[in-house]
């Protein structure tokens, strides 16, 4: 039988991208000098896409794959993904939750120990030379006893709850609806979670619902000794505000994985030392992306077997 065609929409992994040229003939479009004229050319026969959680189907007008039937992401985060045009056509989307949750989280528990114990910050006054000339830097805060809002309780904000616990930190959430499995404190009002923590912790879905979520009155009443991380999406935080409050000093400290208009950052962040940017790493580890890139495989394999999705979206 043929192999099932595909559009790679990036390299989603060297691995995975290998694995998929086996089962598949992958029309890579991250190749293409000329996207539109490679889409034009190669189009009528795609019956799958295979996309990570940033490229999502970005470009590419899904009318152009007339014979569309899955879109395999590899991520958690569908926002990037023409979700209307999939549903109205019964084009199904896959992702891979679970299998980024503990890395993601982990990347947001380093992000908030390094913003509070000034990791980078004073990594750069060693390496200036300043400690012997100027003696020690000022000093950094401890996690314990601090107060932690999570914004977006789903499987990754749950699982920095748990880590931050540990490190001794007081947890509340602002969520849609509160939950009952859980005891922290629940706030129906980002603001209002903003105005009772220490740090806010960003940990929702990205997409048009939470976009701006986090705007400039929410980033201010998180506070002149308060900090943000942001691992979930940039349109979630209002980007100028935030410089602004940063540059400001209305807003103590940031650790940022993710930025409005990857990968571009604006370049006021760069020269800050109260900010920790990172290009978007949550789930860049080995094993988190093999993890990842077996998932989204398995679901495209269920697919084109006729057996029911792993994880499917839509
Ligand atoms: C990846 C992500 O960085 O899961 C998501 O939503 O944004 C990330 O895990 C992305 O898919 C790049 O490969």
């Amino acid at each position: 039988m043929d192999k099932p065609e595909i559009l790679e929409m990036v390299e989603v992994h060297p691995g995975t991208t290998a694995e998929l040229e086996e089962a598949y003939v992958v029309h890579k479009l991250w190749l293409a000098d000329d996207p539109d004229a490679f889409v034009a050319q190669v189009g009528c026969n795609v019956r799958g896409i295979a996309t990570n959680g940033i490229a999502g189907t970005k470009g590419v007008a899904l009318a152009a794959l007339p014979r569309l039937e899955i879109v395999g992401v590899f991520g958690v985060g569908v926002d990037a993904v023409d979700l209307a045009t999939a549903k109205a056509r019964g084009v199904h989307v896959t992702n891979t939750p679970d299998v980024l949750t503990e890395g993601v989280a982990e990347l947001g528990m380093a992000l908030l120990l390094d913003v509070a114990r000034r990791l980078t910050s004073n990594d750069r006054y060693l390496r200036a030379g300043h400690w012997p000339k100027q003696g020690d830097p000022p000093l950094a805060s401890s996690l314990i006893g601090r107060r932690l809002g999570i914004l977006g309780l789903g499987r990754i904000g749950r699982r920095i709850a748990e880590l931050a616990s540990t490190f001794g930190m007081q947890i509340s959430y602002c969520a849609r609806s509160p939950k009952s499995d859980v005891d922290y404190a629940f706030y129906d009002d980002p603001a209002k979670l903003a105005a009772s923590v220490d740090c806010l912790m960003v940990s929702c879905l990205g997409g048009p619902t939470t976009a701006g979520l986090v705007s400039r009155e929410v980033i201010e009443a998180v506070g002149p000794k308060g900090w943000l991380i942001n691992i979930a999406r940039g349109s979630v935080v209002d980007e100028d505000a935030l410089v602004d409050a940063l540059m400001g000093g209305r807003l103590g400290a940031a650790g940022l994985d993710v930025f409005a208009k990857e990968p571009e950052v604006p370049s006021a962040l760069i020269g800050l030392d109260n900010v920790v940017l990172q290009p978007h790493q949550g789930s860049a580890s080995e094993e988190t992306r093999a993890a990842m890139g077996r998932l989204m495989l398995d679901n495209m394999a269920a697919h084109f077997a006729g057996k029911p999705l792993l994880t499917p979206v839509t």
